[in-house]
């Protein structure tokens, strides 16, 4: 795991975007997994100017999310307005788990093999929760989880309340599961804040365990994480 210092969050999303867009770039056909959630806003942001500023074309570009809330289109909405109208990416190169679906254990298996149709995942973008999840992978998932149905816990309602208040937070999510995710050929995992120092220490200095999912990621062969000073703040070298 790669550890690459930056001093705050504006400097993150912008190392976070230059990362992504040079990729981008260089490849003749990518899947990006992409998060959601407060961390990646700004790289969503860098994302899109450089995409107009370049005129880059995403026709070679297909990608897969996360995660979505059960009965709730949030996260779709939230890609659309961030990052999808500003890039000009045909819908049908983008895909998020259904929460609306009716049949949530087929939707699971749909989504599964969406990604594996795509051919895998190129470059996962990750956030991590407070209490260590990735995705919504939750304290206790299984290290060799498929995409299934979640119930979130109080800890990620918690920190999740403040974006719903247009209708009622739901409880449970669809998300990819921790195997999916390590099959991606590589990650970059973003940090941000004092709030996720905790998490970011047991990441790199903690035994490597479910109860908090994110240091299952040290058994992939190539991961990159981008932490500001907040983040990194309980890290032993730090202090
Ligand atoms: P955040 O969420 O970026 O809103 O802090 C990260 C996560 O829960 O994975």
């Amino acid at each position: 795991m790669r550890l690459i210092k930056v001093s705050d969050e504006e400097e993150l999303s912008r190392m976070a975007a230059e990362y992504v867009f040079s990729k981008i770039k260089r490849s003749e056909r990518i899947v990006l997994g992409l998060a959601t959630g407060r961390t990646p806003l700004g790289m969503y942001r860098h994302l899109s100017k450089y995409s107009k500023e370049y005129k880059q074309s995403y026709s070679h570009v297909h990608t897969v999310n996360l995660d979505e809330y059960v009965g709730s289109r949030a996260y779709h909405d939230y890609m659309q307005q961030n990052f999808f109208d500003h890039i000009g990416i045909h819908k049908n190169q983008t895909h998020l788990p259904d929460g609306n679906a009716v049949d949530l254990e087929k939707e699971c298996k749909r989504y599964e093999e969406v990604v594996k149709q795509l051919g895998g995942i190129d470059l996962q973008v990750l956030g991590i929760g407070e209490n260590g999840h990735i995705g919504f992978n939750e304290p206790g998932t299984d290290f060799s989880s498929r995409t299934h149905v979640v119930e979130l816990t109080e800890s990620t309602l918690r920190a999740n309340a403040k974006y719903f208040t247009h209708e009622k937070q739901p409880r449970k999510a669809i998300t990819m599961g921790i195997g999916t995710i390590l099959e991606s050929k590589e990650i970059l995992l973003l940090a941000a804040g004092e709030k996720k120092a905790r998490a970011l220490r047991e990441l790199f200095q903690g035994t490597i365990n479910s109860d908090i999912p994110a240091t299952l990621l040290n058994h992939h062969p190539n991961v990159i994480v981008l932490a500001d000073e907040g983040a990194r703040s309980l890290l032993e070298e730090e202090s």
